[in-house]
């Protein structure tokens, strides 16, 4: 007789992560790849994280605070928060599973918007929830439609504000008719990995909304502005309730100690933030010239990604950039197939993704 897996696990579909930069360089025999398929951070991390990281080499042999103490008190301090409201995880991938695997019973329902951040579906369907999607509206959350979509078996609604992969955002007064009209026993994820780059106006800070919604989680991650996504550092903020909940489905060590190291620098350097978010703006401004100059349709964006549309196979440039040493990810895999995701990175690589796109466009 075979050994059984659990039934849930026969519906998930894996996750599908931007190649890597390994294989990708062996398939084309490339000296230089340039990846900007991941809405990383080209900008690299503070000095202070490399410095934090050295003096860190003597700590290697000790298992992690698992409380992660010193950045939870730079943390709590910083956001005005109680240490009691925030919980670590390995990345926001791993907050994403522990918040289903915490609220989520076989059979209930979890909404998210679609296209969004595609790891939301995984992760609810491996802790043996349902995935209920609701489509985009013009590029945009429609949180009328997701209000629509609540049943019975609701128990979550996933929120990625800015929305990964459009760039798109709702406003503070639309979120707050939302939360008005939601059953207050439904947990509101508001993802806002992207947050750092946002400028369009009447954004709600996530933290406002945890302080005054004992519904709602707000989940921020290291991988981006602060540019440290191969350590796998992110958290979680809410109110003390929902914080233990999530606590209690966590293993202990899940955030190694060069991560909490790295993090704590990180947050000292206001600096090297304010260059990032620059560079990320005037990266966003050659975009948006370049393609208005061409004709080319995008999406404004409030995050460190563009989308536009070239009117063409999306796997097929996909690949032709892909040639040219150029890692983006096909909009096909948003269910829009003729569109781009590209991650807004150093002037130089932003350049190289405008002139290939000449190139191939022929423009
Ligand atoms: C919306 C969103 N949430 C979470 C993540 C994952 O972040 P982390 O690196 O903290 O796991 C990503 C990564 O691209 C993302 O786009």
């Amino acid at each position: 007789m075979a050994v059984e897996y659990r039934q849930a696990l026969r519906g998930v579909t894996p996750y599908k992560p931007a190649r890597s930069l390994e294989s990708v360089r062996r398939e084309y025999g490339l000296e230089e790849i340039i990846k900007l398929a991941g809405n990383e951070n080209s900008h690299g991390a503070s000095p202070l994280v490399a410095r934090a990281l050295a003096e860190f080499n003597s700590e290697l042999t000790r298992y992690p605070d698992m409380h992660c103490t010193a950045l939870r008190s730079a943390l709590a301090e910083k956001l005005g928060l109680g240490h009691e409201q925030l919980v670590f995880g390995n990345g926001s991938f791993e907050l994403i599973s522990l918040v289903a695997q915490t609220f989520l019973a076989p059979g209930d329902e979890a909404i998210i918007p679609a296209p969004s951040f595609g790891w939301y579906t995984v992760a609810i369907t491996q802790a043996g929830g349902v995935p209920v999607h609701v489509a985009l509206d013009d590029h945009c959350v429609d949180l009328g439609a997701v209000l629509a979509a609540v049943t019975d078996r609701t128990r979550a609604v996933c929120l990625v504000n800015p929305n990964n992969p459009t760039g798109t955002y709702f406003t503070r007064a639309r979120l707050d008719a939302f939360l008005g009209a939601l059953r207050e026993d439904i947990l509101v994820i508001l993802d806002e990995a992207y947050i750092d780059f946002v400028y369009g106006e009447d954004f709600p800070d996530g933290l406002d909304v945890i302080r005054s919604h004992g519904n709602a989680v707000a989940l921020r991650t290291f991988s981006k502005v602060y540019g440290l996504a191969s350590l796998r550092i992110g958290y979680a903020a809410a109110q003390p309730g929902i914080i233990d909940a999530i606590s209690r489905a966590k293993q202990p060590l899940n955030v190694n100690g060069a991560a909490q190291a790295a993090a704590v620098a990180a947050l000292r350097d206001s600096g090297h933030y304010d260059h990032v978010v620059g560079e990320n703006a005037r990266g966003r401004q050659l975009y948006y010239r370049s393609l208005g100059e061409w004709g080319i349709p995008y999406i404004p964006t409030q995050g460190n990604f563009i989308m536009f549309d070239t009117g063409r196979d999306s796997a097929q440039l996909e690949l032709e950039y892909l040639k040219r040493g150029v890692l983006i990810r096909r909009g096909a895999e948003f269910g829009m197939p003729t569109w781009l995701r590209v991650t807004i990175g150093t002037e130089r690589e932003n350049l190289k993704v405008l002139s290939i796109l000449r190139e191939l466009l022929n423009l």
